[in-house]
């Protein structure tokens, strides 16, 4: 197969509570795929997880009689749960995520003061994913791009012409993702965007989260040309002084995701609760004037 041409399909489920898309790969029905950042409904108010979004994925890849090869993850989220674990049980596949998520642990380690057998080396994933490092579908390769900024170790999935960008570039008319979270950083986000915009310019760009305004209906694919021009944040002429500057004064204005505290503990876990106390319960932490 020439991967320069190589246009795989794409379905993307958008969860509506966390403005978060899942994506699904796959060169044809009866393949493999690949399924791109997924999420576990969690109630705030009860403390209780539940699998709807995630049986949406199952019931399509059941559907297209597909072969789960991957589930990935183009980050820790801090505002959705993954139900990698959960989806790796029903549909089978290996957990993967960028190998720089050692250090997000190591910083939330902290942060949560988590038990000391907590390990900070990426372990609880199946596989560690390295810029250039290629990842199997069918026929069709696809590769990891280093895209940090957002964390630390953030990372794309490019299969063919569609990449998966993760929290670097949103729609156009919405911009670009935060860089404030511990680790972020404005400056690795703007290169890192560089990298997506050099790519040819019909590249399909797949955001992981959309925050329509309201005159738009939900849109989660946009080209590399599109974004050139348009991107409010980082159009062609925006400058690193000019993007950062922005970028910090708007980050300053930003809340913190709902689910940050939640997420975060169970998504550096790669999905799993942590361990279950002596009463068989497990629990989440609230750190006091932290974060
Ligand atoms: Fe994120």
């Amino acid at each position: 197969m020439n991967q320069t041409t190589f246009k795989p399909l794409v379905h993307g489920i958008f969860d509506p509570a966390t403005w978060t898309v899942t994506y699904v790969v796959y060169e044809k029905p009866g393949g493999a795929c690949a399924i791109i950042d997924s999420v576990l409904d969690f109630d705030t108010k009860s403390g209780r997880t539940s699998h709807a979004s995630a049986d949406k994925v199952v019931h399509y890849v059941h559907e297209h009689n597909l072969r789960v090869k991957w589930i990935l993850e183009t980050h820790a989220h801090a505002d959705h749960l993954t139900a990698a674990p959960y989806l790796k049980e029903k549909l089978g596949g290996q957990i993967g995520i960028g190998a720089h998520i050692a250090q997000v642990q190591q910083v939330f380690k902290q942060v949560f003061n988590l038990e000391d057998e907590f390990k900070t080396d990426g372990s609880q994933f199946d596989v560690l994913l390295s810029a250039n490092q290629s990842i199997a579908l069918d026929e069709g390769v696809g590769h990891i791009m280093d895209v940090p900024g957002h964390t630390p170790a953030c990372v794309a999935y490019q299969f063919g012409d569609a990449v998966f960008v993760g929290d670097t570039l949103f729609m156009p008319d919405v911009g670009t993702a935060r860089c404030d979270f511990p680790g972020g950083n404005a400056q690795s986000l703007y290169a890192s965007v560089q990298k997506l915009l050099s790519l040819p310019d019909d590249t399909r760009l797949f955001m992981c989260h959309d925050y329509p305004p309201t005159d738009r209906a939900v849109a989660f694919v946009s080209t590399v040309a599109e974004q050139r021009t348009k991107n409010i944040h980082v159009h062609h002429g925006v400058s690193e002084s000019d993007f950062v500057r922005m970028r910090k004064q708007r980050d300053a204005t930003l809340e913190m995701p709902a689910l940050i505290l939640p997420s975060v503990q169970i998504n550096i876990r790669a999905g799993n609760l942590p361990p279950a106390e002596a009463n068989g319960t497990h629990y989440l932490k609230i750190p006091l004037n932290s974060l």
